[in-house]
């Protein structure tokens, strides 16, 4: 068989180690022809490839990035008409045919895994992985690269305890996680935030005040308030700046606000998602090998298994009040905003 593999989406640590992943299982185990597709779906329109072998993709586990590059190119727009999706699906139904492909591995978030829905309805043999900071793709309990961005996250948030400590300040720390507040969560915890704001809990800014407020009355020196990017603000402003902008209006207490930024994103995988994407990177071969199509490989628990794509698409994983992080949580203290 020859299989080609792609990245899509937002790039995130571990995606090299599951290009190696795949490709040394689909080698090694099942004697395939691997290639990579570069720049996502636009380079299954433009037949833009090079080959992978054993030899190539060593020395990827520990690199961050995508070797194949990336991008956000749908291979069907949601704007065009029937008779551009129509042309579209020729065109890629006939790429797939002239570079030889038997199957097609798709990595990436949510809108990767819809993308591969919609090839794998127009008749590709698809199978896809899951990988995103934000750990939001409904189907997987983890996604690779979301410990890392954490782990980036949790460091930051050490850091300026004790500089929001010497200044006597309130600190606003703005991180990614689009619409879903799982980076803001668990790097909330980790670091020891006292506030953590989460797209998918409403907030208060006068609750927040008197948290604040009943803080430094208690002898407190500072306050960390962890914001997920997503949270609802007025007027689309940014999620930290707002913040912090309404707790120094409302507290009088000097604010200040960090924005996290791509760093998150960028760089070596951690340990824990070096070995997740090696894991998923080899079960998306046998999936293969297996003629098992329209999957997506998933962790469940601390199994590797694979989910039907149709059960993915249109679908985000989003953390709910009753998430044990939540509650233990508000049991120590921590304020989610209400
Ligand atoms: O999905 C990963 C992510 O980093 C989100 O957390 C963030 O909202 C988004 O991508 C940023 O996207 P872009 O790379 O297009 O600026």
């Amino acid at each position: 068989m020859k299989i080609g593999i792609l990245t899509s989406g937002g790039d995130c640590p571990g995606i090299n180690a599951t290009i190696r992943g795949v490709s040394k299982a689909a080698i090694n185990c099942y004697g395939m022809e691997v290639v990579g597709i570069h720049g996502g779906f636009q380079g299954l329109l433009d037949i833009d490839t090079e080959p992978l072998t054993s030899m190539s993709v060593s020395g990827l586990l520990t690199s961050g990035g995508t070797i194949l590059g990336t991008s956000r190119e749908k291979p069907f727009k949601k704007k065009a008409t029937d008779e551009e999706k129509n042309e579209r699906k020729r065109l890629i139904t006939d790429n797939v045919k002239k570079m030889g492909l038997d199957a097609i591995v798709c990595i990436g978030g949510n809108g990767t895994q819809k993308s591969a829905y919609k090839l794998s309805k127009i008749g590709l043999n698809i199978v896809s992985i899951p990988k995103t900071i934000d750990n939001d793709v409904w189907g997987t309990d983890q996604t690779f690269g979301f410990d890392t961005a954490v782990g980036i996250a949790t460091e930051a948030i050490d850091r300026l305890h004790s500089t929001a400590s010497s200044h006597r300040r309130v600190m606003v720390i703005e991180v990614m996680g689009h619409k879903a507040g799982w980076i803001a969560l668990h790097s909330g915890i980790a670091g020891g935030g006292d506030i953590i704001l989460l797209p998918e809990l409403d907030y208060d800014i006068n609750t927040i005040s008197r948290v604040i407020m009943d803080r430094f009355k208690k002898g407190h020196t500072h306050t960390i308030v962890v914001v997920a990017e997503g949270i609802k603000t007025m007027n689309g402003r940014k999620a930290g700046e707002f913040v912090a902008q309404q707790i120094e209006f409302e507290t009088g207490i000097e604010t200040r606000q960090t924005v996290l930024g791509y760093v998150q994103r960028g760089g070596s995988p951690s340990t824990y998602d070096r070995i997740l994407a090696t894991r998923m990177g080899a079960h998306a071969a046998d999936l293969i090998a297996r003629k098992d199509f329209g999957k997506m490989v998933c962790l469940r628990g601390d199994k590797i298994s694979s989910i039907s794509l149709e059960d993915v698409n249109d679908r985000l994983k989003l953390v709910t009040e009753d998430n044990d992080l939540v509650v233990q949580g508000r049991r120590i203290g921590i304020c989610f905003g209400k």
